[in-house]
Formats: C-alpha cells, structure tokens, sequence
C-alpha cells in the first residue's frame, strides 16, 4: 500500500492552522505533551518565529516545525527552533520534509543554511539525515538526558 505523502505549509506563527496546533498539543490531557509544547514551541522558543511549516495529512496537522532568523537569545542566524511530529505518524519522513521545507525558505530569504541544535536523539538522527539527503542546515549535537523523554512520547 502506498502511504499518502503529507502537503507541507508554510505560514506565518500567527497564523489559525500553528496556533491551533501549539494550543492543541499546550491543552493534551497528556502532561507530558503538555510540557512539551512548553519546550518545543513555548515562551523565547516562540516569540522568536516567523515561520512555521505545518505538515497536513487528509487536512489533519500532524507535524510542526519553526523558524527564527536568530536563536531564540537573538543570537547567530537563521536557527530551526522546534520541531514535532504526532507519534503515530513518524518513521516515514514527516519531520525530514518540514526540516527541508523551512531549510529551503530560509535560503530564499536570507540565503543562509540554518542552525539546528538538536536536544534529542531522534531530533539529532532526522537532522542528519536531512543533512545528508543534501538539505542546506547546520547541526549542532545538544542531546542531553534531561529531554529524553521527548523521544518517547
Ligand atoms: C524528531 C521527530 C520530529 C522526527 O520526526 P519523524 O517524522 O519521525 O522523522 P523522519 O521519519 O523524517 O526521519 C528522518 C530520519 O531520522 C531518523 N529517525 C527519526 N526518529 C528516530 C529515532 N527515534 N531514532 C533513530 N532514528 C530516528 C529516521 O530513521 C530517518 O533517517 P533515515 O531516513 O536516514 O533512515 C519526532 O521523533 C518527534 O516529534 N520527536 C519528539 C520531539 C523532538 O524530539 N523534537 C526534536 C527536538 S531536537
């Protein structure tokens, strides 16, 4: 069976479509989803973006990753902040296709390769793996124990 390829988005943070999703995941039942949405796409990590790309499936979200021209300190250039995709849809390049979509609007607009400093395992293996399928980002290793967790959502 073929498996449905998502349409990648790429809006603005205030946009319906993100604010939905951010506020969605911000009010899950689940309070591990809930501090995630604090750390992927809260406070800094969010008033620092001006773009979003929301993979939609069936005209479902089911992935988000943001933009920043700076870290989220307002240092550097352009930095990929956050990226997430809902557990049921992962392991099929979900995450690797928003990482290229923002990678490549970043290049238009500031013609620069964006940072991605990557605190999970799996965020630092989706990173370089897009590296090496020839998406224009910088990876920086910050996988610490303490966002583990992250991983086994
Ligand atoms: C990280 C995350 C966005 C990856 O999304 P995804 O849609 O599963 O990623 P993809 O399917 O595009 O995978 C891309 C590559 O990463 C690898 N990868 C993804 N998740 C992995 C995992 N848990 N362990 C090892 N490798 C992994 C894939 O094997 C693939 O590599 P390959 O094509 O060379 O085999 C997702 O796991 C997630 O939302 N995690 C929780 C939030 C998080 O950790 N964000 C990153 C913070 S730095």
């Amino acid at each position: 069976m073929t498996v449905p390829e998502p349409d990648i988005r790429i809006v603005s943070p205030h946009d319906e479509l993100a604010r939905q999703m951010v506020s969605a995941l911000a009010s899950d039942t689940d309070p591990r989803r809930r501090a995630l949405a604090g750390i992927l796409f809260g406070g800094d990590r969010w008033a620092c973006v001006t773009n979003c790309a929301v993979a939609m499936l069936d005209r479902r979200p089911i992935g988000l990753a943001t933009l920043s021209p700076t870290d989220e300190c307002g240092q550097g250039g352009p930095h990929l902040i956050g990226v997430w995709v809902a557990p049921q849809e992962r392991r099929r390049g979900v995450g690797r296709a928003l990482v290229r979509a923002l990678a490549e609007h970043a290049r238009r607009q500031c013609h620069a390769a964006p940072t991605v400093e990557c605190v999970t395992a799996a965020g630092l293996a989706l990173a370089q793996s897009a590296q090496r399928s020839g998406v224009p980002i910088q990876v920086v290793n910050c996988v610490m124990p303490p966002f583990a967790w992250l991983d086994e959502e």
